[in-house]
């Protein structure tokens, strides 16, 4: 196991695969969040998110799973930059080596810039909700940390602002992480392409209504 991994990581392509491999996880990650964070939506007192933020915070499993989720976030991060500084060298060297074959779109040529942005909204949002999080038994005050901090204008800004980047990112990585693991065929690439968009907007609108409902303040 261990051998097989420094073999990946020794490898361009190895690192490329891991990449999308923990590109595609953390996608699912924000799947999965988004659709937790919607019960918010689903009664005025915060009814619902309290029911799902309590099942999720009593869970023992939860300390391994968000173990397992920063490994995921850093080691997407550290093979970012070292799959970017390898394809630097290569072009400056006179390779034509690229990763992403065809046209290159606003997401693809901003790949590093959106990622790290994503990060330093990442490092806002967990100080605003993870580390301050309530105690278990007074999960119910959590829906209304969400609430007063999107309705501020700082936290609506923040929140929605970070969308963009997170939009373009995705809409990207998708498309990308998917050929990079050889899911490509001229016939489907169009349609490739095309949900990798639809999901990124799905996620991007989807944690943007969340502040421009509080903001505006509807169902607040
Ligand atoms: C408006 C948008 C969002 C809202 C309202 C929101 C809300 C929350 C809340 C309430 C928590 C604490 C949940 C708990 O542990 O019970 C949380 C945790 C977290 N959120 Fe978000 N979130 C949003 C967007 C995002 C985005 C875009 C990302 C990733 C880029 C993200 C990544 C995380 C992570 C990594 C955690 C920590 C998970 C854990 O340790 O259990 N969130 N979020």
């Amino acid at each position: 196991m261990l051998s097989w991994l420094r073999r990946t990581l020794q490898s361009s392509i190895g690192k490329k695969v891991l990449m999308a491999c923990t590109g595609l996880a953390l996608i699912g990650f924000l799947i999965g969040h988004l659709a937790g964070n919607l019960t918010l939506f689903a009664d005025s007192d915060g009814e619902a998110f309290t029911a799902y933020a309590t099942t999720l915070n009593s869970n023992p499993a939860l300390p391994v799973v968000e173990i397992g989720l920063t490994l995921l976030f850093l080691a997407h991060i550290v093979l970012a930059f070292s799959v970017t500084r390898e394809n630097r060298e290569a072009r400056s060297k006179g390779y034509t080596l690229r990763n992403d074959h065809g046209a290159r779109t606003p997401g693809s040529r901003s790949m590093m810039i959106t990622g790290v942005m994503i990060a330093a909204f990442l490092v806002v949002h967990l100080i605003d909700f993870r580390f301050q999080k309530p105690p278990l038994e007074e999960m119910d005050l959590l829906a209304g940390m969400v609430k007063s901090r999107l309705a501020g204008t700082i936290g609506f800004l923040i929140y929605l602002a970070a969308m963009v980047p997170l939009t373009l990112h995705v809409s990207h990585a998708f498309q990308s992480a998917l050929q990079t693991l050889g899911i490509n065929h001229p016939k489907y690439n169009r349609l490739i392409k095309t949900v990798s968009v639809g999901l990124a907007l799905i996620i991007g609108l989807g944690f943007a209504s969340f502040p421009i409902v509080y903001f505006f303040g509807g169902n607040a």
